[in-house]
C-alpha cells in the first residue's frame, strides 16, 4: 500500500482553469503526457466520468507506481505508459484524441527525493534523470562537458548571469575532485556565485540548467507539440503549462505560427507556401496561477498555461 502522503505532496497547477479549458466530457479520449502524482490525470477522469477513457505518460517509474495506486479506482478507464510524451503517436492514432495536456518540469515528489539528485537543498547523487533507462546522468555532464559548453548551459537554460563563473569553478573543481554530489556541485556554484542579492538560491538557476540539459526537456516541448496536433480530433483541445521563459516561447511561437493560414513574408503579394492553419489559439495571453493559488502552491507562480483547439 503507496502512502499517500507521497503523492498529495505534489499539488496540481491551476486545476481548475486546465478542466474548464480542457473540458473533458464522458465518452472521450484524453492524454496527460506528464502524469506525475495523477492530479490532473484524476481530474480528467473524473470530469469524463462515467466512461471517458485516458492514457497518461511518465518516465519516471517512481511516479508511476505512486499514480497507479491513487488511479486504481477508475480500472480499464484509465491506461499508464512508461515512455515519453514525444512517442504519443505509438500510442494514440492520427484524429482520436478530445484533450492532450503536458504539465512541464519536475513534480515536488522527484525534488523532495534526494536520491533523484534534483535538489540543492539536500544531499544526494548528482543524478537529475527523470528516467532511469536513460545513460546520461547530471553528473556525467558536469565531470565531462567541456567549459564553453558547460556555460552555455547555464547562460541558456538557466538564463545564469554568472555562467562563465561558474563553468570555471566547476571545471576547476573537477581536477581536483570528481564532482558526484547534488551538495558539492552546490558548493561549487556558491563558491562560483557569491553572495547575491536574487530572492532565490544562489544554485537554483544552474541547477534547473543541468536537469532542462539533462532530460533534453526543451528538443521534447519541441517534439511533442506536432504529434499532438496529429493525435487530436478536430474540435480537440491542446494544453501546455510550462515553467521556463524558453519552453513557453516555444509553445507560444508554435500555437502562433500553426494559427495562420500564410506564413509567407507580409510584403510578398501571393502566397507561395499553401500554410494551412492546424489550430486556434484559446488563450491569446497565458493563464497564470492568482495570489490564491500561489499562496498554496508558490511553485506555481511561473506556471504559464496556454491553449488551442485544432481546427
Ligand atoms: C510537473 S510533473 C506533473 C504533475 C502532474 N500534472 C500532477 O498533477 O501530478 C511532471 C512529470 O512529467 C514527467 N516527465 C518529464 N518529461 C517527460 C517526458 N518527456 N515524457 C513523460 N513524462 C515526462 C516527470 O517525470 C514528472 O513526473
Amino acid at each position: 500500500m503507496i502512502d499517500t502522503s507521497l503523492y498529495t505532496s505534489h499539488i496540481p497547477v491551476m486545476l481548475e482553469a486546465c478542466m474548464r479549458l480542457m473540458d473533458p466530457k464522458p465518452g472521450g479520449h484524453y492524454a496527460d503526457g506528464t502524469l506525475g502524482a495523477g492530479g490532473h490525470s484524476e481530474a480528467i477522469l473524473k470530469a469524463s466520468s462515467p466512461d471517458g477513457k485516458l492514457m497518461s505518460f511518465d518516465l519516471d517509474p517512481a511516479a508511476i507506481a505512486i499514480a497507479r495506486e491513487r488511479l486504481a479506482p477508475y480500472g480499464e478507464r484509465v491506461r499508464i505508459i512508461q515512455d515519453s510524451y514525444v512517442n504519443l503517436g505509438c500510442y494514440a492514432e492520427a484524429d482520436s484524441l478530445d484533450g492532450f495536456m503536458v504539465d512541464l518540469g519536475v513534480s515536488s515528489m522527484q525534488l523532495d527525493r534526494q536520491e533523484r539528485g534534483f535538489s540543492f537543498l539536500q544531499d544526494g547523487p548528482l543524478d537529475m534523470r527523470f528516467s532511469p533507462n536513460q545513460k546520461v546522468t547530471a553528473a556525467d555532464l558536469v565531470n565531462d562537458l567541456p567549459e564553453e559548453e558547460l556555460a552555455r548551459i547555464l547562460w541558456l537554460y538557466g538564463e545564469e548571469r554568472k555562467s562563465r563563473q561558474i563553468a570555471a569553478m566547476i571545471c576547476a573543481e573537477r581536477e581536483r575532485n570528481k564532482i558526484e554530489t547534488t551538495a558539492q556541485l552546490r558548493d561549487v556554484i556558491l563558491s562560483a556565485a557569491g553572495n547575491s542579492r536574487e530572492k532565490i538560491h544562489p544554485a537554483t538557476r544552474s541547477f534547473q540548467a543541468i536537469r532542462i540539459a539533462v532530460n533534453g526537456e526543451l528538443d521534447a516541448v519541441e517534439a511533442v507539440l506536432p504529434a499532438a496536433v496529429k493525435a487530436l480530433k478536430p474540435g480537440g483541445r491542446l494544453l501546455v503549462i510550462s515553467f521556463h521563459s524558453l519552453e513557453d516561447r516555444i509553445v507560444k511561437n508554435y500555437l502562433k505560427t500553426e494559427s495562420k493560414d500564410c506564413l509567407c513574408p507580409p510584403e510578398q503579394p501571393v502566397c507561395t507556401c499553401g500554410h494551412k492553419a492546424t489550430l486556434r489559439e484559446l488563450t491569446r495571453h497565458p493563464v497564470t496561477a492568482d495570489e490564491e493559488e500561489i499562496k498554496v502552491n508558490p511553485r506555481s507562480r511561473s506556471a504559464k498555461l496556454r491553449v488551442a483547439v485544432k481546427l
